[in-house]
């Protein structure tokens, strides 16, 4: 299918639970591109799960690290990038989203994200008395940031993965247009 040639990596941010990994890889798989996530590569580098990272190093650590593997992509192209949901907390992280691609934000409502993620324990910023309360507060500080970064945002609530991945294209073929529009 044709895709613009200004594309050179596309990176998704969103909450935990956005589907980032999953539309990534679909994304990916459609366009032949690689697949890169931040947070497998963070995991591969220390061979430990998240929460266990979390635990021995610490989250500010942690940041370090999604930091590093940013730093680590800037020669990468022709890739799908998806990141942890806490990558845009760094203000040095904007300008190394920004020159990665194209910024796909895959947002849900609390509801969704709420659904999605209760069914597992991989996320060591959930791991609190009231999650449904901490989805509630992380999101408020979280959803300006991505905002703001964004190219383009693809609402996921109610949808599949495959339909998402659809949504997804068909914005990103008409991205430069509306880029182009958007200046004017
Ligand atoms: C985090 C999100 C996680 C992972 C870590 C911290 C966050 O990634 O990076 O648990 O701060 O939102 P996902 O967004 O892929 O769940």
């Amino acid at each position: 299918m044709h895709l613009p040639e200004s594309v050179r990596n596309l990176v998704l941010v969103g909450f935990m639970g956005s589907g980032k990994s999953s539309v990534g890889r679909e994304i990916a798989r459609r366009w032949g591109f690689r697949f890169i996530d931040t947070d497998t590569a963070i995991r591969q580098k220390y061979a430990k799960s998240i929460p266990e990272i979390f635990a021995s190093f610490g989250e500010p650590h942690f940041r370090d690290e999604e930091n590093r593997a940013l730093q680590d992509l800037q020669n990468t192209d022709r890739a799908v990038i998806a990141t942890g949901g806490g990558i845009v907390l760094q203000p040095r992280n904007h300008p190394l989203l920004r020159s990665l691609g194209v910024v796909l934000w895959l947002t849900a409502s609390e509801e969704v994200i709420w659904e999605r993620v209760s069914r597992n324990q991989n996320r060591p910023l959930l791991r609190t008395q009231d999650p449904r309360t901490t989805i509630r507060t992380l999101m408020s500080t979280r959803y300006p940031l991505y905002g703001s970064l964004a190219d383009i945002t693809v609402e996921t609530s109610g949808l599949t993965h495959q339909e998402v991945a659809d949504r997804a294209v068909a914005a990103i073929r008409l991205w430069p247009a509306a880029r182009h529009e958007d200046q004017h």
